[in-house]
């Protein structure tokens, strides 16, 4: 059958992440000892007490389909998140829980933007925002996050890039790849830029719990009620309690854009899965202990890594303050191993070093490589010297 796709998918990248912890998967199943740091999960079991919750509601036979916006139960359980951690306030009308953050997102961009509406997108970006974008019609706007201003955007840039077109703005904070986050001054200026020309704030929070030393997450919504009603937050359970396989993520903001969300959801995916929304309640409702265990153990292998990290000639790297990612610069690492680009490097470590890392390229950020410490501290520090001996051995 001669099979023509649709225009809206043959320009579609494929997911980098994706590509190459396929690779190092395909690699690891030949029986090569491939450590791959690529992965964009925690590498903890989700807590016992969350599975527990999800088997009850099974066995009661909670099985069925549930609103489409989420059960009450949870949307009550993420108010009161928000209440404790924002000390904002939204209603149950106000929220719409998802198959995951990446499909409010998704759903989100659907429901907001025309043809040619621009989105700014901040580099380094997460990989699916342009290509999500892209799929509603949707145009996306770069600006170039430096490294010396932590890779985060200033109100100049900001300015500089709304036009008549602007429908949107994303903020990550903490950022996937860049692990760096905005402060609460920083995000009042971009803010205010927002509410000045009427631009929508897309607020992903997904690694809000994640955040080391004395950096701490601050949402933009909850710096001013002209904010909090500028902003989408897109917040979920897959990063704070590793449960990226149960699908729970959210989106809390304007009724009016969450209505829609829920319209074009119930002849989308009708419901989150059903046993995944019990397992969230009881994640958001039970001790928040685990949570802070996981953070604790990332933040040492941060600590333990990022040091041996910084002393690979030609690597340098900010300390990241939240997230699970180190995202050091390899450019001049690359060129004096005589490789043309950092992507060639990149696989060559894999092909030769049996180490997987994420070229930069997929977030914008061609100079630079991901390194996920979501793996034991084992691994990152075999990985590590793997890379180091690696690139001291092309040198010599
Ligand atoms: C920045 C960012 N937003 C959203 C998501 C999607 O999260 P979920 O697994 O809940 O769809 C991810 C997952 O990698 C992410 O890194």
């Amino acid at each position: 059958m001669d099979i023509q796709l649709a225009s809206r998918v043959s320009a579609l990248t494929p997911s980098s992440t994706l590509a190459i912890t396929a690779k190092a998967k395909a690699m690891k199943a030949e029986g090569i000892d491939v450590i791959g740091l690529g992965a964009g999960e925690p590498d903890f079991n989700t807590p016992q007490h969350i599975i527990d919750a999800a088997i009850e509601s099974m066995n009661k036979g909670l099985t069925k389909y549930t609103a489409t916006g989420g059960l009450p139960e949870l949307k009550k359980a993420i108010i009161n998140k928000f209440m404790q951690d924002q000390h904002i306030e939204y209603k149950p009308f106000e929220i719409i829980v998802t198959n995951g953050a990446k499909h409010a997102l998704y759903t989100l961009f659907q429901v907001i933007l025309n043809e040619g509406d621009e989105v700014i997108i901040p580099i380094p970006y997460w990989v699916s925002y342009p290509e999500q974008v892209k799929l509603a019609g949707g145009q996306p706007i770069y600006i170039i996050g430096e490294e010396i201003n932590n890779f985060k955007i200033t109100p100049e840039q900001l300015k500089a890039s709304i036009t008549e077109k602007t429908k949107a703005i994303i903020i990550n904070s903490p950022s996937n790849p860049t692990g760096m986050l905005y402060t609460r001054d920083e995000l009042s200026k971009l803010g205010e830029i927002c509410l000045e020309h009427n631009v929508l704030i897309i607020s992903d929070e997904i690694y809000e719990k994640l955040t080391y030393g004395e950096h701490k997450h601050i949402s933009i919504a909850e710096i001013s009620p002209e904010l909090k009603a500028q902003t989408i937050i897109i917040n979920g359970v897959s990063k704070s309690h590793s449960m990226t396989g149960w699908r729970i993520g959210y989106a809390a903001g304007n009724s009016e854009i969450i209505k829609a969300m829920t319209d074009l959801a119930s002849h989308s995916t009708s419901n989150p899965t059903t046993p995944s929304q019990y397992g969230a309640i009881a994640a958001y409702n039970g001790s928040q202990e685990p949570v802070e265990t996981m953070r604790e153990a990332f933040e040492n292998r941060l600590n333990v890594i990022y040091d041996k990290l910084i002393q690979i000639p030609g690597v340098t790297c900010l300390k990241p303050q939240g997230a699970f990612y180190l995202f050091p610069n390899v450019k001049e690492a690359a060129i004096n191993c005589g490789y043309q680009s950092v992507d060639e490097l990149a696989a060559a470590l894999l092909a030769e070093a049996n180490v997987a890392v994420i070229p930069g390229s997929g977030f914008g950020a061609e100079d630079y490589i991901r390194l996920s410490y979501a793996t034991s501290l084992d691994l990152l520090e075999k990985a590590v010297s793997r890379i180091a001996e690696f690139i001291e051995n092309k040198l010599n």
